[in-house]
């Protein structure tokens, strides 16, 4: 790609950008949130044009136009946020994007193909599962076989790791890893230094649309990435200071709740959380975390057992009633239920409590406490903004994530339920949101949080339940126990038994 520009209303997302990469390459492409990565990766794949700058495959001049001619250069791409027709299943999904079906029995050549990609490559999804009953990860499984499927030359990946399990990763880079033996060329977007470091063997760097580094990998280190990324030295380390556990505020006893499908997703599971105390759940995505998050914040009934906040029974209210009791939510799946994409920015910043003081008096909306409170939320999360006039769907990836988070803990909710903190964020992002959660733990707020990121739950929290098949087989102090050890109880080996 040579100087490639292309400016959003006035402002440049890519300006004079170069970036290359030869077969058999996997090229990291780093930057921070709304640095231009995914906008770069979109006119390669031919779902932007640039305003100037050129594309070259194999040394020759193309104009791509729609993804479709993309991939027929070769080309495939795994976006950032899934691409997926949710009431369709995952079969369904795959043949969609897949153009050699045989014109008899597709599906059962489309469910033979996938048995054999999952088992090559450790990606195991139930292939009749619709999208909708999918968790993130799961989903993200999804995309990834799609792109497989396509055997393309150039694989873009934006950001796959994000929602995935540390194994899951592991067994992705050992599938980029056979697509780079066998001459294929990767560009990998992350926001992880170490995922980088070990699996690429050229970096370009992006900053504010333009190209600030494109190195060798054994020319550079984390510390000299972030500071080319972020133009200072980021050590992500947790300060979390002893303290004694506050009064309870959430309690969940027994609980029962039964999935899409029918099955019992949550089996049996009780604990507290805390005043002054972060709560995590561990485990792999699609156990039951989704459902048991989705009944305390009352997108989901429970079949049976107890939720109560401060004593009393939140079980079964409506997600308004819970929210006004003070729970607020930061959702796993951040655009389809964090935000509403076309609603501008401001209107996104007062979802939830656009109804009430003092945003809504009787029946208008006071547009200048909202779009004030926008500002407020954007100034101090650091959001990367054009303005807050525009839709929220022109946000860049992390910056939609910064907006969520900053919504949910700004005015210091009793409880914060937050799946997936700090998914997507940059370093520099990463490390000022972490510091949010702890603060709100000194500040006496109980925090429920759950993530793959087995670091980030040590680091963050008091006690860390783990949860497999719907239950919780342990619950434990990370502070005393050993990551191998969570790991096992991931797995579904709880202490004492032997593996
Ligand atoms: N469709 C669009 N309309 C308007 N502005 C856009 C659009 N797409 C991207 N932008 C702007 O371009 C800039 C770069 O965004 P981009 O999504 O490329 O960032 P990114 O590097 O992928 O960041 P992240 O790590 O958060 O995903 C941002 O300021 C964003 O607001
Ligand atoms: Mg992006």
């Amino acid at each position: 790609m040579r100087d490639i520009t292309k400016a959003f209303n006035g402002t440049f997302a890519n300006k004079n950008i170069n970036l290359h990469v030869s077969s058999g390459e996997v090229l990291g492409l780093l930057g921070e949130n709304g640095a231009g990565k995914t906008t770069l990766m979109n006119i390669l794949y031919g779902l932007y044009r640039p305003d100037s700058g050129s594309v070259l495959i194999n040394g020759e001049d193309v104009r791509i136009r729609n993804p479709h001619e993309s991939m027929n250069l070769g080309i495939g791409m795994i976006h950032q946020h899934f691409m997926l027709v949710d009431n369709h299943s995952v079969l369904e999904n795959i043949a969609l994007g897949f153009p050699d079906s045989p014109f008899f029995f597709p599906d059962r050549f489309i469910r033979k193909k996938i048995n054999t990609f999952s088992e090559k490559y450790g990606l195991y999804i139930d292939p009749d599962k619709q999208i909708w009953e999918l968790s993130a990860g799961e989903q993200q499984r999804v995309e990834i076989l799609k792109a497989l499927f396509l055997e393309s030359d150039l694989l873009i990946m934006d950001e796959p790791t994000s929602v995935l399990t540390p194994q899951e990763s592991i067994d992705l880079f050992s599938i980029i890893r056979r697509m780079k033996d066998e001459g294929h060329s990767v560009i990998l977007i992350s926001h992880k230094l170490d995922e980088i470091m070990a699996n690429c063997s050229r970096v370009t760097v992006l900053r504010k649309g333009e190209t600030v580094g494109d190195s060798a990998i054994s020319d550079v280190d984390e510390r000299s990435l972030s500071r080319m990324m972020v133009g200072r030295d980021i050590i992500l380390t947790f300060e979390k200071k002893p303290l004694p556990r506050g009064k309870e505020v959430l309690n969940v006893e027994n609980l029962h709740v039964i999935s899409d499908r029918g099955l019992e997703t949550v089996n049996n599971v009780s604990f507290t959380v805390h005043e002054n105390e972060i709560f995590g759940i561990a485990g792999v995505s699609g156990n039951g975390q989704r459902e048991l998050i989705e009944t305390i914040t009352g997108l989901r009934k429970a079949r049976s057992g107890n939720v109560s906040l401060f004593g009393s029974s939140i079980l079964n209210k409506s997600p308004r009633v819970i929210n006004n009791r003070g729970v607020t939510h930061v959702p796993e799946e951040r655009i389809r239920f964090g935000i509403v994409p076309n609603l501008l920015i401001y209107e996104n910043a007062v979802l939830k409590h656009h109804h009430s003081h003092p945003f809504s008096s009787i029946m208008f909306l006071d547009y200048e406490a909202v779009k004030g409170h926008a500002k407020d939320i954007i100034e101090k999360f650091s959001v990367s903004a054009p303005s807050i006039n525009v839709p929220m769907k022109s946000l860049s990836g992390g910056n939609i994530q910064k907006l969520i988070v900053g919504r949910e803990i700004n005015n210091k909710p009793p409880l914060l339920v937050a799946s997936h903190p700090t998914y997507g964020l940059d370093v520099g992002a990463t490390e000022y949101i972490r510091k949010q959660l702890l603060q709100r733990r000194e500040e006496g707020g109980a925090v429920l949080i759950v993530s793959e990121d087995l670091e980030e739950l040590v680091g963050l929290c008091d006690r860390v339940g783990v949860m497999f098949k719907g239950r919780f087989t342990g619950i434990v102090d990370p502070s005393t126990t050993r990551l191998e050890d969570i790991g096992l109880l991931m797995t579904g080996i709880e202490a004492g038994e032997d593996s």
